[in-house]
C-alpha cells in the first residue's frame, strides 16, 4: 500500500477529454512491484475504441489551445510544474513502486521531468517568425510557426515521468494537444502527471493518457488516424522502425528516441579517478537501463588493469536492493524477462572467452535483480558488444591505438551517446568530430539536461529532444507570400 500524503495522485483510469474513465472492455492491467512482484493496482485497459476518441477530442481541443497566447500556455505550463515539484515525494513514491528505481534517483527523474516543462514553458513565448529580404520590390516574404497539431506519444518504461514531460511539455508549449499511451508496466506517473495537468488548469482535450495492454492496437490506432500529424516515440529501434513504416501512408512526422549501444573511451592520459566516477554514474544509473548509459567500456591497454581495478571496487560499494529503501543504490530490472535477457548476454560472453571479475550470477534477492557486473577480455564479436544491454553489465574491451578506438566505438548501427575520456585538447575535438553519435560525454558521465539537445544518429533515431531545437519538432513553418505592394 502506497502512503502518498495526496492519495488522489493515484488514479486507476484512463485520462480523456479531462475526464477520468474505465475502458469498454473493462479489462484492467495489474501494475507491479518489480522489486517485490506486489500488486500496486489495476489500471483501466484502454482499446483502439477509447483510442479514437482521445483523438477526436484532441482535435477539438486543438481548435482553442493552438489559438491561445504562447504567454497563457506558458502561464499554465509554469503552474502545472509547481504543481510537480510540490508533490514530488508522492510522484517519487509512485516511480519508486512501478519502475523499481531508488527513491532518491526518483526524486532526481521527477525534477528532471519537471525542468522540462519549465523549459518549454519560456520556450513557448520565443516561437519567432521571419522577415525575408524579398528578389522584387512590390513583394514581402515572412514566415509565421504554428503547431503542427495533434500529436501521439508513445513513452517508456524506464523513465516514466520525465519521457512524458519531454514530450508534452514542447508539444504544449507549441500549441499542439497531445495523447500519450504510456508504457503498460509503468502507467501510474503517466496517470499522476495528468492530474496535476488538470489542477494546472490543462483545458481538457489538449492531453489525455490512453493505458493499454494491447500496445499494438493502440499504437496503430494512433497511426493509422489522419487527425494525428506527429508522432513523438521513445523505446527500441525495432518496435521504433514498426511506427515509421505505420506512420508512412498519412505522412506523419516523426520524432524517435531509440536504443543506443554508447562507447565509454578511456586513454591513457585521462585522468583514471575522474573515468572511474563517471563510468559509475553512466553505467548504473537506472541499474543500467538507460538509452544512453555507457555499454561498451573501450580502455588503452597500458591502463586497462588499472582502471579496472578501481572500477571493480568502487562497483562493490554500490547497494543492491528494493529502491523504497533509502540505502540501495541499484534496484531491480522491469522483470524477470529481463534479467534473463542480461544474464543470457554475460553467459554468451564467458563461453567465448571473457571473464566475470564481478557478479554474473542471478541475485538471491528476488527474480527481478540482477548484480553489478563487470567482464573483461570482451570482444567486438560478443552479443555484450553488439547490442545494449540495459542492465548492470559492463563489458570491458582493451584498444591499443586512437584509430583502433575509434573503429570499435562506431562499429554499431546505434549512434546515441558516446563518453570519452582524455587530457588531450587537441584529441577531445578530433576524436568528438569522428564519433558518430548524436552526444559526446567528454569526461563526464552524465549528460542529460533540459538545456541540450537529447537524440542520436543512425538507427538511434531522428529529432531532439530539449533545447531550443526541441519545440521545433512540433512546428510548422508557414511561409506568406505577399504581393501588390
Ligand atoms: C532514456 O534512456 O530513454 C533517456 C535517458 C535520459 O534522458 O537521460
Amino acid at each position: 500500500m502506497l502512503r502518498l500524503n495526496d492519495p488522489l495522485l493515484l488514479k486507476s483510469q484512463l485520462f480523456i477529454n479531462g475526464e477520468w474513465v474505465d475502458g469498454d472492455s473493462e479489462k484492467t492491467i495489474a501494475v507491479l512491484n518489480p522489486a517485490t512482484g506486489i500488486e500496486i493496482c489495476k489500471v483501466a485497459s484502454a482499446t483502439k475504441k477509447e483510442t479514437g476518441y482521445s483523438i477526436d477530442c484532441a482535435q477539438n481541443a486543438l481548435q482553442t489551445w493552438g489559438k491561445t497566447t504562447a504567454k497563457h500556455r506558458a502561464e499554465l505550463l509554469k503552474h502545472w510544474y509547481r504543481l510537480i515539484v510540490e508533490n514530488i515525494d508522492d510522484l517519487a513514491l509512485i516511480l519508486n513502486a512501478e519502475q523499481g528505481k531508488p527513491l532518491a534517483e526518483a526524486k532526481g527523474e521527477i525534477l528532471y521531468g519537471a525542468s522540462y516543462i519549465e523549459w518549454f514553458a519560456e520556450e513557448a513565448k520565443r516561437i519567432y517568425g521571419d522577415i525575408i529580404p524579398s528578389t522584387q520590390s512590390t513583394q514581402r516574404l515572412l514566415t509565421i510557426k504554428q503547431p503542427i497539431g495533434v500529436v501521439a506519444a508513445v513513452t517508456p518504461w524506464n523513465f516514466p515521468n520525465a519521457m512524458i514531460t519531454r514530450k508534452v511539455a514542447p508539444a504544449l508549449a507549441a500549441g499542439c494537444t497531445i495523447i500519450v499511451k504510456p508504457a503498460e508496466a509503468t502507467p501510474l506517473s503517466a496517470l499522476a502527471l495528468a492530474e496535476l495537468a488538470q489542477r494546472a488548469g490543462i483545458p481538457k482535450g489538449v492531453l489525455s493518457i490512453v493505458v493499454g495492454e494491447d500496445s499494438k492496437e493502440i499504437g496503430k490506432a494512433l497511426t493509422d488516424s489522419p487527425q494525428v500529424r506527429k508522432l513523438s516515440f521513445t523505446g527500441s529501434t525495432k518496435v521504433g522502425k514498426i511506427l515509421i513504416k505505420q506512420c508512412a501512408d498519412t505522412v506523419k512526422k516523426v520524432s524517435m528516441e531509440l536504443g543506443g549501444n554508447a562507447p565509454f573511451i578511456i586513454f591513457e592520459d585521462a585522468d583514471i579517478d575522474q573515468a572511474v566516477k563517471g563510468a559509475i554514474a553512466s553505467k548504473f544509473r537506472n541499474a543500467g537501463q538507460t538509452c544512453v548509459c555507457a555499454n561498451r567500456f573501450l580502455v588503452q591497454s597500458s591502463i586497462y588493469q588499472a582502471f579496472t581495478d578501481k572500477f571493480v571496487a568502487a562497483t562493490k560499494k554500490l547497494i543492491v536492493g528494493n529502491g523504497a529503501d533509502d540505502k540501495v543504490t541499484i534496484g531491480p530490472l522491469i522483470n524477470g524477462n529481463a534479467v534473463q535477457n542480461v544474464h543470457a548476454m554475460v553467459k554468451e560472453a564467458e563461453q567465448n572467452g571473457a571473464k566475470i571479475v564481478l557478479g554474473g550470477t542471478p541475485s538471491n534477492l528476488g527474480p527481478n535483480f540482477y548484480p553489478p557486473t563487470i567482464l573483461t577480455d570482451v570482444t567486438s564479436d560478443m552479443h555484450l558488444f553488439k547490442e545494449e544491454i540495459f542492465g548492470p553489465v559492463a563489458p570491458i574491451i582493451p584498444f591499443d591505438t586512437e584509430e583502433q578506438a575509434l573503429e570499435l566505438a562506431n562499429a554499431t548501427e546505434a549512434g546515441l551517446a558516446s563518453y570519452l575520456y582524455t587530457q588531450n585538447y587537441s584529441r577531445i575535438w578530433r576524436f568528438s568530430e569522428n564519433l558518430e553519435n548524436g552526444i559526446v560525454g567528454i569526461n563526464e558521465g552524465i549528460i542529460s539536461t533540459e538545456v541540450a539537445p537529447f537524440g542520436g544518429i543512425k538507427q538511434s533515431g531522428n529529432g531532439r529532444e530539449g533545447s531550443k531545437y526541441g519545440i521545433e519538432d512540433y512546428i510548422e513553418i508557414k511561409y506568406l507570400c505577399m504581393g501588390g505592394i
